[in-house]
């Protein structure tokens, strides 16, 4: 298994090219399944959960080429469709359970395994359930299953409040009420811009959903969608990451194509701690003024809060701030994995339940560490680029998952990175 070395480093300048979004792809690509016309996303991330993605809607029957290098993915879905998601490729990846809704408003029926618990979170799939049976779905657990069919071969249009904004629910939701007869509601909807970009590729395919990006999504189903090409909205997850590493490491790094809109709450605390931040055409440009950054406390929340998905790699920041911060995890019950890690690296952090409370330190230490999920993987390549000495992250294929060509971005900028073959 490969691993990344890391050596601690001085200031980074320079510009980073930041990709499409990974969970806006992985949304993007079960759309396929709605119509019988090609579909065809650019700009695709390069990333092995998009390949997982590929491998399952190919198991399903959709013909699926990635073009320009992975940048480019086609697809189509006009042959037979097979309703079952096998437990072996959905356990890899929980995004798999994004072809629920799709099937079962093209087919009336599917049989989807239930993707099981992961290492930040048990990560249920009630709210999926719950949304689709509104619509008319009737859901049954059976060996591990969910089978799901739908009466008379068509889901109906429904108003549905969910109890949680949940990002999946609410892209299955829509994909399923697209297709269904009449209008449906969804209230309390997810409003993250990767659920704008999935309503704004449905609309293309013919689709009519309106108020994506409020809590209050309206969709008028259609009989049948058609093809399009949509480019992918930028990674906010990879924006944030890439906007830490000069806020670490001191200098000024151009992250382009970034955009304010994606990474607001974000960008209000790197500010608290003495980052500056400024917009321009070309992207988002960090620079870190002064020595050390001041501490700031923070709370993940969906949307437009602060994202769970940079809690780990703003803790990594947080780690050599002057003072002390607190950081409350709300989203999900067990995403505070990397801190043992970064104790090893000389953190001082203390983890009571849904809060961490981080001491700044002077400085960190190198360290061999290991991580359990993709953004406390990254967490600690941005720990050891602040840290003195060198640190090597083994179980890279989270990072794999999630970033793409990440030693090279990073060097790009003149950071200390390599990966070790295993
Ligand atoms: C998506 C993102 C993930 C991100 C998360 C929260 C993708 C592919 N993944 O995951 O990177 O961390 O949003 O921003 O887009 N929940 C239930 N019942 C359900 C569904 C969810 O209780 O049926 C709970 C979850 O356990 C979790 C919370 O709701 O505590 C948020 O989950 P959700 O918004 O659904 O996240 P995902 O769509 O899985």
């Amino acid at each position: 298994m490969d691993s990344i070395l890391v050596r601690g480093n001085g200031p980074l300048n320079g510009d980073i090219e930041i990709a499409g979004a990974k969970n806006a792809c992985l949304a993007l690509m079960p759309a396929t399944l709605l119509s019988d016309e090609p579909l065809t996303l650019t700009n695709a991330p390069r990333l092995s959960d998009i390949k997982t993605m590929t491998a399952l809607l190919a198991s399903l029957g959709a013909e699926v080429s990635a073009l320009q290098d992975g940048k480019v993915q086609a697809m189509s879905c006009h042959g037979e469709i097979n309703p079952i998601a096998d437990y072996d490729i959905v356990r890899k990846m929980r995004a798999s359970n994004l072809v629920l809704g799709p099937l079962l408003a093209r087919l009336g029926h599917a049989v989807v395994s239930l993707p099981g618990g992961c290492a930040i979170g048990a990560r249920p799939m009630d709210l999926h359930t719950t949304a689709l049976e509104a619509l008319g779905a009737e859901i049954e657990l059976k060996d591990g299953y969910l089978h799901a069919k739908v009466a008379g071969g068509r889901l109906k249009g429904a108003v549905h409040k969910m109890r949680f904004p949940s990002v999946g629910a609410t892209e299955n939701f829509l994909m399923a009420a697209s297709l269904a007869k009449g209008t449906s509601v969804l209230e309390n909807a997810a409003r993250e811009p990767e659920i704008v970009d999935l309503a704004d590729c449905l609309n293309k395919m013919g689709a009519q959903i309106e108020g994506a990006g409020t809590s209050r999504i309206e969709i008028q189903g259609v009989d049948r969608l058609h093809g399009a090409t949509h480019p992918v909205v930028t990674d906010r997850i990879e924006l944030g990451t890439f906007m830490l590493a000069p806020a670490i490491c001191g200098g000024e790094v151009t992250c382009l194509g970034g955009k304010l809109s994606l990474v607001e709450s974000f960008v209000e605390k790197l500010e608290a701690a003495g980052i500056s931040v400024t917009e321009t055409e070309r992207g988002l440009t960090v620079k870190r003024n002064g020595d050390r950054v001041k501490a700031v406390d923070v709370v993940t929340e969906p949307f437009p809060g602060f994202p769970t998905d940079l809690q780990a790699q703003m803790m990594a920041l947080l780690c050599t701030a002057e003072g002390t911060s607190v950081l409350e995890e709300t989203i999900f019950e067990n995403r505070f994995m990397h801190a043992p890690e970064l104790i090893r690296m000389g953190a001082q952090i203390e983890v009571h339940g849904g809060h961490a409370t981080v001491h700044g330190v002077d400085k960190l230490k190198g360290a061999p560490v290991m991580a359990t999920d993709l953004r406390a993987s990254v967490s600690l390549i941005l720990a050891g680029l602040a840290a003195e000495g060198e640190t090597v992250v083994s179980r890279v294929y989270h990072l794999d998952r999630g970033y793409e060509f990440i030693e090279q971005k990073l060097s790009g900028i003149g950071a200390h990175i390599e990966r070790i073959k295993g």
